[in-house]
């Protein structure tokens, strides 16, 4: 970075760089936060828990095991049989979670301080130290008070109990990163206070936390899988590592507890933009083939999808996909000319259909594409352009940062400030309300 910055590289490399930086530094903080709470929860048992067969690709479904990945490639060659990869007139057969001629996806925040927030972040003993912005510093509270208007329609106004009642007897169980277990965590916060003490209880178990509502017999879990196939980034904890390696064809740890459950809300995305990724090796040789980050998350949505496919029954089994989560690492894209990100940033976006360079527009295609395949077994949370108005909606620097800061960084919250994930109450609890509005 430094180095970068002293060689005068033209801007936009530089832009590149510091956005790479950005979120490598952040997700590494997200890594040092978890092991951090593990060991908060070991000495102060804190309540916040520690924490297809694809044609082309012709490999045999195989259960790792105890497969060591740090050995996993001896090398490593380009991945060659190219093909296309994205279409760019996505098949448009997909369930749309539309009712009637309202698209719910299509709208605009307004300030709505009677019915929001929906829970005080005070009041949540599951909340995270790294999504709890106001006990962080944040001066500004108006963030919370947001409500989602839909252009056409209202949303159905959210009701814990209400909730608790549909998922009497269930398990929801939500998969991916940390921008899920932001929604995990909302989810929880949201139904935690109509249930009163000691009819809750949360189960921390390194892959998979399980908060229970016992009087509902229900269970609201969340599952690590960053990647959703099996990786070498699926421990909770250490997944700080200098390359991703998946095996592009396998879902068969993980599946086994995604079919335990029956309202499944999937997520994967920022994971695969942070430089190339090698495909386990299907031979002893043990050599891996690379590829950019794009070209192997659809070979994982393939895997994810045929697994869907063959193991989801739509009127036993509810599945959500939760589509990209968007960034604000550049206010020049709302506000030309200026330099930061989402530090200080109090209001939403108000340019109706505003996008930004932290939704990939292929990404989306790609995802597009193969939900299609997947018809009426899986509902698209389609949670990016609403998202993206919410500037306002980040950390920044409001937030626990388990590493130190050093004397440079403090003196420039821009350089540190956390502009992937959410604060809470927030952007995440709409998500939920969505989920809510749609089961
Ligand atoms: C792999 O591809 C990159 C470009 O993406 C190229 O720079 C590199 O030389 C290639 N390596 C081999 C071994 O072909
Ligand atoms: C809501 O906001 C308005 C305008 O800022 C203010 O006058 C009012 O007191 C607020 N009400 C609540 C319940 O916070
Ligand atoms: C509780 O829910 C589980 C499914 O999550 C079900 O198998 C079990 O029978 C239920 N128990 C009771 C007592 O209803
Ligand atoms: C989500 O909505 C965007 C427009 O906001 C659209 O371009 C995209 O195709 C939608 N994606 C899915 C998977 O429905």
């Amino acid at each position: 970075m430094q180095r970068w910055m002293r060689k005068k590289t033209h801007f936009p490399l530089l832009a590149f760089f510091f956005s790479v930086f950005v979120v490598a530094s952040v997700l590494y903080i997200e890594n040092t936060h978890q092991i951090q709470e593990q060991k908060e929860a070991a000495t102060t048992h804190s309540l916040f828990p520690t924490s297809v067969s694809f044609s082309s690709h012709k490999i045999k479904k195989r259960d790792l095991g105890s497969l060591d990945w740090s050995k996993a490639c001896i090398t490593t060659r380009n991945y060659t049989t190219h093909e296309e990869w994205i279409s760019s007139t996505p098949k448009s057969n997909q369930q749309k979670l539309n009712q009637g001629s309202c698209d719910v996806f299509s709208g605009s925040w307004v300030f709505d301080n009677v019915s929001h927030p929906l829970y005080n972040e005070a009041d949540c003993p599951y909340m995270s130290d790294q999504l709890a912005c106001l006990k962080h510093g944040r001066p500004d509270s108006t963030y919370q008070k947001r409500r989602w208007q839909p252009h056409n329609c209202n949303l159905k106004r959210w009701n814990a109990i209400e909730m608790l009642e549909k998922l009497r007897g269930k398990r929801l169980m939500f998969v991916g990163d940390s921008l899920n277990r932001g929604q995990w965590i909302s989810m929880i916060c949201l139904l935690q206070s109509v249930i009163p003490d000691g009819k809750k209880s949360i189960t921390p178990n390194a892959a998979l936390t399980i908060f229970r509502a016992e009087e509902y017999n229900a269970t609201v879990e969340f599952y690590w899988a960053p990647l959703l196939v099996e990786s070498n980034s699926d421990d909770p904890v250490n997944h700080r590592l200098d390359d991703r390696i998946i095996a592009p064809d396998s879902v068969l740890k993980h599946a086994s507890e995604w079919a335990k459950a029956d309202i499944l809300i999937f997520n994967t995305y920022l994971w695969w933009r942070q430089g190339k990724i090698k495909l386990l090796a299907t031979d002893e040789d043990g050599v891996c083939e690379e590829l950019d980050g794009l070209g192997a998350m659809k070979f994982a949505l393939e895997a994810w999808a045929d697994w869907v496919a063959s193991n989801v029954n739509p009127f036993e089994k509810r599945v959500f996909f939760v589509t990209m989560s968007p960034t604000h690492l550049w206010n020049r894209e709302w506000e030309p000319g200026s330099v930061g990100n989402c530090f200080n940033e109090q209001t939403p976006i108000d340019m109706e259909g505003y996008w930004g360079s932290g939704s990939d527009i292929p990404t989306m295609r790609v995802v597009d594409n193969v939900l299609s395949t997947l018809k009426s077994k899986v509902s698209v949370l389609n949670i990016t352009q609403l998202s993206e108005y919410r500037k306002d909606g980040h950390p920044s620097i409001y937030r626990k940062f388990w590493e130190t800061l050093s004397p440079n960084q403090l003196l420039n919250p821009v350089s540190y400030s956390d502009c992937i994930h959410w604060c809470l109450p927030g952007v995440p609890d709409v998500w939920n309300e969505l989920i809510f509005h749609f089961l």
